[in-house]
């Protein structure tokens, strides 16, 4: 598709995004909103994740407050042509400290919007967010769709049951479905304030206020995708999700070469015209039972079936992250 072509796809097309007001769902109201889409972006606003009303600030796009388990999704879900189904519980720690809320969201709660979807919208295509965490600790590299699903944690099991009542939905009802396994995510609008959200967060709080951060053990292999190629990946699967052969399936997204917490904790100091210090601490023993060790996707599949690839080096998007965050610290620290 051409980007004329795009336009003409997304221009006046009703799009749903929950959890609009996060990290990723936010910079897809962005593009959507650019596109000429109908955006609305449906989000709870929970101070734990990665929500953040400056997020949203310059898009054209409606923000719903309200949260998946008990908002009136009727009218939200009413007649839209596509679904970006980005809302999710995504701590780790925080799945484990209370796994009924972690699948409350998670799973219980995609199975309610599941339910609207087929009275509001029976053909909406709907791309699902979901993540590489269920595989667990990878038996081999590069992870393939085919790797065995072993969740470390709460948060993986719940994960992985979401995902699987929207393929359902497809193999069931031929609903057009569509799951992005993410690896690890980075860009402007990630919550930096802490760890929450990826050890990248807190790396670049901290190199931007001059001060240490950690490298928790610091061996383990890495792919990170910047926000762009996130975001292009998700439209381009929301384009393709009716054909067969892209219908129902789920497709790793990797990125950038794999590389160790040590080389990304020196190129992240490199791209910030080398200031930067870090110290390397021995993995938390709190997080070591849930710690996957290395992982690096094989994303082969999707982009063969998209023509999709990165766009975006891992350096060049460590500069882009460092330069948009410099000038609106006081937004997101
Ligand atoms: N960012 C990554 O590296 C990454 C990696 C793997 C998977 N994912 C998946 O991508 C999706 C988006 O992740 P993100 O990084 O943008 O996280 P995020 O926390 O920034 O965004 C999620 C949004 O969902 C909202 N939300 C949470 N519970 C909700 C509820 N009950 N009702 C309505 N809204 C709710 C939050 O307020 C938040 O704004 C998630 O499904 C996540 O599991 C992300």
């Amino acid at each position: 598709m051409t980007e004329a072509e795009r336009a003409a796809f997304w221009r006046g097309k009703r799009v749903l995004v929950t959890g609009g007001a996060g990290f990723l769902g936010s910079a897809l109201c962005h593009a959507l909103a650019a596109l000429g889409a109908r955006t609305t972006a449906l989000d709870v606003m929970n101070p734990d994740g990665g929500a953040n009303i400056a997020n949203l600030e310059g898009a054209s796009v409606l923000l719903v407050r309200g949260d998946i388990r008990d908002v009136e999704l009727h009218s939200l879900c009413q007649e839209v042509d596509v679904l970006f189904n980005m809302a999710a519980q995504t701590s780790h720690m925080g799945g484990q400290k209370d796994p009924v809320a972690d699948i409350a969201i998670n799973a219980v709660a995609q199975v309610r919007l599941i339910g609207v979807m087929r009275e509001a919208a029976p053909q909406a295509t709907v791309v699902h967010a979901s993540t590489r965490q269920f595989y667990g600790r990878p038996i081999s590299l590069p992870v393939d769709e085919f790797h065995p699903v072993n969740p470390p944690d709460a948060n993986g099991v719940s994960k992985w049951a979401g995902e699987q009542y929207w393929l359902l939905e497809q193999r069931v009802l031929k609903r057009p479905v569509v799951s992005l396994r993410l690896t690890n995510c980075y860009g402007p609008r990630l919550r930096i304030r802490d760890a929450r959200q990826t050890f990248l967060g807190i790396w670049i709080r901290q190199v931007l206020k001059d001060e240490p951060f950690e490298v928790w053990g610091g061996e383990q292999l890495r792919d990170l995708t910047y926000v762009d190629d996130v975001v292009r990946a998700f439209l381009l699967a929301a384009e393709a999700a009716p054909q067969p052969g892209v219908a129902g399936r789920v497709f790793n997204l990797g990125g950038s070469p794999p590389a160790s917490l040590l080389d990304l904790a020196q190129r992240l100091i490199a791209a910030n015209d080398g200031q930067g210090h870090y110290s390397v601490k021995e993995f938390p023993a709190d997080r070591a039972p849930i710690d996957i060790g290395s992982y690096h996707a094989d994303d082969h599949a999707f982009r063969a079936a998209t023509g999709w690839a990165p766009l975006v080096g891992l350096d060049e998007g460590l500069r882009r992250s460092l330069d948009w965050y410099r000038t609106r610290l006081a937004d997101y620290t």
